[in-house]
């Protein structure tokens, strides 16, 4: 491992932020889609939160404790432009400079995601992703951050997990804003391209020094049977779930299996347009993904379930370090950048014990074969430069509400109370040990 290795941990703005209503925040379409009945388990909203609006300071506290050296975040687009487009809100602003103050205090370097799903819910209402301006509103509020925060903050990602909500979005309607559409989902992701390769442009030529990066969830995917249809549905979803980002931003073109269909939304020079120099690839990776056709569906094809012997995480995800070692391999040869590992971890019914402690050898588990797979796809070659723990804090895990706690900090939601778990100290000492602090 470089002696550079970046260890860290992320969140997103919607997830931890709360405050939706305050200090001149507009509604993003997250906050529509949890009103809306029968979305969300529970119907949790992300309301409140972890109330890291607030309490941020202790936030940071807590990552100075775990010893990481960066802190990938999301900007909350609604907080900082609340109708999207048009005039900022200082207090919003504000907010940002406030946390990135303090973690450059505590000597943690920031992470600056631009986009994890909350759109606002004002250019929702223009048509959100599907209309090809969504590029040009994308583009500006990119100016807006990086003019503010470029003097302070070095690293960019244009998206979290662009595939997510585009398919689960627009194509299928499981997230928000909802909407169950094949070419809703197709028209969002060719806008989204051109939402990133203009803004990688405009941060580039205002942020002297910019590291610059997309964040894409890369995941194997497996045909639920050896059946054609079952074959050709596990190909399609691979071309939508892998390649629909990455391919066009980094290769300058759409993958085959989607190619013809992605023509209609396309003007000449859109793929120039799309395929801007970047720094690094930014890699979300949890499981496998089990694909089985599934006609009733707009993209043709559904989740399977996994073989049954394959163990699993609170959320029911499999367990299988040995296919993130392969991704980390098959990303690097694929797109020959270096890789930062930006999301991984899992979660755990983790409740506090009656002498107060949060125990989780779970996910102690969990982190040291992922890691050790990180290690050795390293060892066989792999260009991987930083890892980054999914996640902080628990937090509102989108339509499983609060349900998954997924932190190596336990959150009582009531109180807002925050424990750190056994695996928080795991990661620190981790990190001192791979450091050769210690
Ligand atoms: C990823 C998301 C993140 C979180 C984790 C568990 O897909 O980027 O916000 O929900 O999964």
């Amino acid at each position: 491992m470089r002696g550079d290795f970046v260890w860290g941990v992320s969140t997103s703005s919607y997830q931890i932020e709360g405050a939706v209503r305050d200090d001149g925040r507009g509604p993003s379409i997250w906050d529509t889609f949890c009103g809306q009945e029968g979305r969300i388990a529970n119907g949790d909203t992300g309301d409140v939160a972890c109330d890291h609006y607030r309490r941020y300071g202790e936030d940071v506290a807590l990552m100075r404790d775990l010893g990481v050296g960066a802190y990938r975040f999301s900007l909350a687009w609604p907080r900082v432009l609340p109708d999207g487009t048009g005039a900022a809100n200082a207090m919003g602003l504000a907010f940002y400079d406030r946390l990135i103050d303090a973690l450059l205090a505590a000597g943690i370097a920031p992470w600056l995601c631009l986009y994890h799903w909350d759109l606002p819910q004002a250019l929702e209402r223009r048509g959100g992703w599907t209309v090809r301006e969504s590029a040009a509103w994308f583009a500006d509020y990119a100016a807006l951050v990086a003019r503010r925060y470029g003097d302070r903050v070095k690293r960019f990602a244009t998206f979290n997990e662009p595939a997510v909500f585009t398919l689960f979005g627009y194509g299928v309607g499981g997230h928000a804003p909802g909407i169950r559409n094949r070419e809703a989902c197709l028209k969002a992701i060719h806008h989204v391209n051109l939402a990133h390769g203009a803004a990688v442009d405009v941060i580039r030529s205002t942020v002297p020094g910019a590291s610059l990066g997309a964040i894409h969830n890369y995941q194997p995917v497996v045909a639920a049977s050896d059946a054609p249809a079952d074959r050709k549905a596990a190909q399609v979803f691979d071309a939508l779930w892998n390649g629909a980002f990455p391919d066009p931003q980094l290769l300058g073109h759409y993958p085959p299996a989607i190619a013809d269909e992605m023509l209609p939304w396309q003007q000449p020079g859109d793929l120039e347009r799309i395929r801007r120099p970047v720094d690094w690839f930014g890699l979300n990776h949890y499981a496998p993904h089990y694909i089985k056709a599934d006609s009733g569906s707009p993209i043709g094809c559904g989740s399977a379930d996994p073989p049954p012997h394959l163990p699993r995480t609170g959320i029911g995800w499999t367990i299988e370090p040995d296919a993130f070692r392969e991704t980390l391999l098959t990303v690097g040869k694929r797109y020959g950048l270096p890789v930062y590992v930006l999301e991984n971890g899992m979660s755990a019914p983790d409740r506090v014990d009656a002498t107060g402690a949060v125990d989780d050898p779970d996910r102690i588990a969990y982190l040291r074969s992922y890691i050790g797979a990180l290690r050795e796809a390293v060892a066989a070659g792999a260009d991987v430069r930083g890892y980054f723990v999914w996640t902080l804090l628990d937090n509102f895990e989108w339509t499983w509400g609060y349900s998954q706690r997924f932190g190596l900090v336990h959150v009582d939601f009531a109180s807002g109370r925050r424990t750190p778990k056994a695996s928080a100290r795991w990661y620190a000492e981790m990190i001192r040990d791979a450091r050769g602090v210690r």
